[in-house]
């Protein structure tokens, strides 16, 4: 079939289900068996989506007519898909396990993933058993991450999630993050640390993000002034730099045996497999990170070799082509219902909308419908008393992602255990009234409240069930979300890789600092940004 007819046969469907609200569709009771996959520990359930069983049958119909498997293949085997940087994108090459092989470009690109990894692996070791000393030749007990976009979220969010996996090794080692360029976070921070021993990763793919390069500079300052020792004694001792850019990472002055390298076939938003990944390796120990590592390994084989019909990243991303182009709904809330998963939310926006933010298509024409949806989310309890409000009364339709472990403090005290079980009958409550409205209750209450206290319901929702949050489990999840994002991609013609869309605004930025200082703006600037630069300039010189 080709894609046209595809998409007009999806149309007519979702004409005749608009009619039908969920609660109606809930009313089968072998909806659950019917809408829920599983893949090794992992359910995704997409019952409560406004959508039946053969709707995922013509959606699978459509991801053919865009030759999804070929561009799987294509992805995994290294073929240049970010075809506007002229590159593979090759993320699953990050998590395939040692002993394989893959030529890309005449290079093996495995056996490099594995020395790289083999790197982290002794210099993790040589930080844990408090060999690497500090200028004072005390050992290094605090690492501060620095950097920006995916070079500080896939860590952040990895560490925070992954806080209880600890080995003893790594309890002695303080973690950190800064990212924001206006220093914030930087000042507070060095407020109370002690120089002499702590270390700092700049992680940067370019080695040229302005954010991060301002908070290094801050930083090598800061150990200067304590110290009072020559630049090149602080860079060996207080400074790792991971980069895909060596010689601007040494032109910085990062000497070479403290540089961790990855390739420019890494996308900055995919790239906490790679030697990035280092402030979780030192939280959570390699054996930690390989788990990380093998959990979306599982996931990639899941992804190349599953039946599409079965498929769990293909599955989750036809449902978001059905309700973004079919159904309309361009809202997107990520609500985990647990607390370790706080930054999940703004690894998904990042992953997501700086991938699939887009409006021209891979041959230069414009899409001719809705791409990526605005993202957003919260922990979920947290959210109940912040927007959920909007989702069960507003006039938005949103869809939601639901994603919560079923166990977790198993061998802690029960009144933990209670409160987890709390959040379980928390996300189940909002999962059913966000479908249900309040045909949830019996008909009759429903009926007789007054119309401020109704609840439409028919809102969407997946729920994304996790045996444990694991390592293991944390490395599946998010490898779902990354396949996800290719597979709409691919059915919108897009290129999820690159991100011209943040370059201007780089640009415009460096050339607004000279305005900053000059005593006469250049009169090639708007009124609306010469008013409030003059309005600036006045404030700074009182
Ligand atoms: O926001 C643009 C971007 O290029 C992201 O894609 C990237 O993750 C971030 O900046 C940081 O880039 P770098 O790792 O090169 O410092």
């Amino acid at each position: 079939m080709n894609p046209d007819t595809c998409w007009s046969d999806l149309r007519d469907a979702a004409q005749s289900l608009k009619s039908r609200h969920l609660s109606e569709l809930l009313s089968d009771p072998g909806r659950f068996d019917t809408l829920t996959f599983e893949h090794d520990g992992l359910l995704l359930d997409l019952s409560r989506q406004r959508l039946l069983p053969e709707t995922l049958d013509q959606l699978v119909a459509l991801a053919e007519s865009c030759e999804l498997q070929q561009k799987i293949d294509a992805l995994v085997s290294g073929e240049p898909v970010n075809s506007t940087e002229g590159r593979a994108a090759l993320h699953t090459a990050l998590r395939t396990p040692a002993g394989k092989s893959l030529n890309v470009n005449g290079r093996d690109v495995i056996a490099g993933v594995q020395a790289t990894l083999t790197k982290m692996e002794s210099l993790v070791a040589t930080l844990h058993s408090g060999q690497w000393r500090g200028y004072s030749g005390e050992a290094i007990d605090t690492v501060v991450n620095i950097g920006v976009g995916g070079s500080d979220l896939g860590p952040l969010m990895t560490c925070r999630a992954l806080s209880e996996y600890k080995p003893d090794a790594a309890q002695g080692i303080e973690l950190h993050f800064v990212s924001s360029m206006d220093g914030s976070q930087l000042s507070g921070l060095l407020r109370t640390l002690n120089p002499a021993t702590t270390l700092f990763v700049l992680s940067s793919k370019s080695f040229t993000t302005i954010d991060t390069l301002a908070n290094a500079e801050t930083a090598r300052q800061w150990l200067i002034d304590a110290s009072g020792l020559s630049v090149d004694v602080i860079l060996r001792h207080h400074f790792i730099g991971i980069t895909a850019q060596p010689e601007k990472a040494s032109e910085w002055g990062i000497p070479s045996q403290n540089q961790l390298l990855f390739w420019d076939w890494t996308g900055g938003r995919y790239s906490m497999w790679s030697a990035i990944g280092l402030p979780i390796a030192i939280s959570i120990g390699m054996n930690g990170f390989r788990q990380l590592l093998a959990g979306a390994h599982s996931i990639d084989s899941h992804f190349h070799q599953a039946p599409l019909r079965e498929n769990l990243p293909v599955l989750l991303a036809l449902v978001g082509i059905w309700n973004i182009n079919l159904l309309d709904i361009h809202a997107h809330a990520i609500l985990p219902y647990d607390g370790r998963l706080a930054h999940l939310p703004a690894y998904l926006e990042q992953l997501e909308m700086e991938s699939n933010g887009k409006s021209v298509r891979l041959d230069g024409s414009e899409t001719n419908g809705h791409t990526c949806p605005v993202l957003w989310g919260e922990i979920g309890p947290n959210a109940q008393h912040a927007f959920y409000q909007l989702l069960h009364q507003g006039t938005e339709s949103v869809m939601c992602d639901f994603i919560v472990p079923a166990k977790r403090y198993t061998d802690r005290s029960t009144s933990l255990q209670q409160q987890h079980r709390l959040a379980l009958a928390n996300c189940l409550a909002q999962a059913r009234v966000l479908a249900l409205g309040d045909k949830a209750l019996d008909e009759e209450s429903a009926a007789s409240a007054p119309p401020w206290k109704r609840y439409r319901g028919n809102q969407p929702s997946t729920v994304i069930l996790l045996d444990e949050l694991t390592p293991y489990a944390l490395g599946q999840l998010i490898a779902i979300y990354e396949h996800k994002v290719y597979t709409q991609a691919v059915i919108w013609g897009i290129n999820p890789f690159d991100q011209w869309g943040v370059e201007l605004g780089k640009k415009m930025a460096t050339a607004m600092l000279d305005e900053l200082d000059k005593a006469q703006q250049s009169d090639t600037l708007d009124s609306a940004t010469l008013g409030l630069l003059k309005r600036i300039n006045t404030l700074r010189e009182k």
